[in-house]
């Protein structure tokens, strides 16, 4: 896989994505955006505008020009009329991905550092059964954060959710269900049932790469929510 492309694999060539690896600049200021980070600490200012920088690009290839990017009140991103997006960082790897709705109805992207999750945090973040999951995955494949693997499965849900429902989805009501072979993944929404169906989103399917061993590269999910179906 070479060193740029963690998303470019996992999405539909209908999507357009912008990834970095290094901090990239605007040749314009977006005053807006940096009044929204003014108080920020540097690496959180960092990775704003180099998202920013990134799905400006990602816009330019839908036609769409110098669009400042602040976030709402519920820190979700705010996209131009037509378009539907998501953003990630983490350290060293910043990354944007936008679309036409013409094309697809949600999209959700997330990148974390390939590293198990800290135990304490493992009854808050995966079921029971999910626990169960990567029990067994780690004893067939223990080169991967199957855990990590999850949390991002679950970050990149939420991000394709939110902007659709406007409703919190806590961790423990998705159930991730992965594929070792496909590096794919189902996503079970298990609570806020009449709102899940009502956007259906029930079930959402994803994909997943990783890079290197746990404990060196990446890890990358991503969902898309296709148009719905025309009966
Ligand atoms: C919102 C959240 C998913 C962001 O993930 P993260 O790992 O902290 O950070 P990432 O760098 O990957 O993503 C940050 C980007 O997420 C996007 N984001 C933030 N809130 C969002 C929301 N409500 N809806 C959609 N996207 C959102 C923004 O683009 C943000 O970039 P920005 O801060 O530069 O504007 C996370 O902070 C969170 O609140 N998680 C709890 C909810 C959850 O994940 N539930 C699981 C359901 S199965």
């Amino acid at each position: 896989m070479k060193g740029n492309d963690i998303f470019a694999s996992l999405l539909p060539s209908s999507v357009h994505v912008v990834q970095s690896r290094t901090e990239l600049e605007d040749t314009e200021s977006y005053g807006e955006e940096e009044r929204y980070i003014a108080n920020a600490v540097p690496e959180r200012q960092h990775e704003f505008r180099t998202v920013r920088v990134c799905a400006r690009r990602a816009l330019g290839q839908l036609g769409h020009a110098g669009i400042a990017l602040v976030p709402d009140e519920k820190r979700a991103p705010v996209w131009p009329a037509g378009v539907v997006g998501s953003m990630t960082h983490c350290v060293g790897f910043r990354a944007a991905a936008v679309a036409s709705t013409n094309d697809i109805r949600g999209l959700g992207i997330d990148a974390e550092l390939h590293a198990s999750l800290p135990a304490e945090t493992l009854d808050i973040i995966l079921l029971p059964e999910e626990q169960r999951m990567v029990g067994e995955l780690n004893s067939r494949y223990p080169e991967t954060a199957w855990d990590r693997l999850i949390f991002s499965a679950k970050e990149s849900v939420f991000k394709a959710w939110f902007p659709l429902t406007r409703q919190w989805l806590d961790f423990l009501e998705c159930r991730i269900i992965l594929d070792a072979q496909a590096h794919s993944f189902d996503a079970e929404i298990q609570a806020k049932g009449s709102v899940a169906a009502e956007h259906d989103l029930t079930v959402m399917n994803g994909r997943w790469i990783a890079e290197g061993p746990s404990g060196r590269g990446l890890l990358g999910t991503c969902i898309t929510v296709p148009l719905a179906a025309v009966c």
